[in-house]
């Protein structure tokens, strides 16, 4: 594969959708045309009408395990095609959540079995694993509150409360300690955005020269 693969991940409310704009504006404004930006869930046709099942439609309810696996569905497609046929060309794709969000949310925050998460992720990517995850970490009494106050707690997962995300966070840390090689944790709460977005580039042009 020529491209490269980037993942940015984290609870919700942490600022990782702020980040994501200030890349694209750079991308845009340093003509960065082998740049793609995509996402989890979402990012293919299925991935979009799974998105609405998984995250707005607020009558449908489906199990932890039943959810796992339409997650699970929209990474199957959108790695068969989107993220290859991208890679096979110079691209480098920026991916809005990935495989660890699975493990975070449905293993460490609704308890289901981790090894079996891992073990559907490895059917899902084919081989292909992030050559950088990006954590953006914050306490989540903070960035929910940040979340909550902006309006942003609509979604389904984002509903289940501040208990559920101190989960995932503990989750995402432990994931990026177990994979020191792929992650890069940045601590949000001391930075402002543009400090952040700084980092970020750096991690990003490691990489990619
Ligand atoms: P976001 O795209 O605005 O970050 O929101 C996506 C939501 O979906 C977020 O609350 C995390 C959740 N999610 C899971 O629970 N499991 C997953 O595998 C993925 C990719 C996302």
């Amino acid at each position: 594969m020529k491209g490269k693969f980037i993942t940015l991940e984290g609870i919700d409310g942490v600022g990782k959708t702020t980040q994501l704009e200030l890349l694209k504006i750079f991308a845009h404004e340093k003509s960065k045309d082998n740049w793609i930006f995509t996402r989890n869930p979402g990012g293919t046709e299925l991935g979009i009408e799974l998105r609405e099942i998984l995250l707005n439609n607020q009558t449908l309810r489906v199990t932890p395990l039943a959810e796992t696996l339409l997650y699970i569905a929209d990474r199957a497609e959108h790695i068969s095609k989107f993220v290859i046929p991208a890679l096979e060309e110079d691209t480098i794709i920026i991916c809005d959540r990935f495989i660890d969000s699975t493990v975070a949310y449905q293993g460490y925050g609704r308890g289901l079995n981790i090894a079996n998460i891992h073990k559907l992720n490895e059917i899902a990517i084919q081989g292909i694993k992030p050559d950088l995850t990006i954590l953006f970490d914050a306490d989540p009494s903070i960035s929910f509150q940040r979340a909550k106050s902006r309006g942003q707690s609509g979604d389904k997962i984002e509903a289940e409360g501040l208990e559920f995300q101190k989960k995932i966070r503990a989750g995402f840390l432990e994931i990026a300690q177990l994979e020191p090689e792929r992650f890069c944790i940045i601590d949000v709460a001391k930075k402002n955005p543009s400090e952040i977005h700084e980092n970020v580039l750096k991690e990003i042009e490691k990489i990619i020269t």
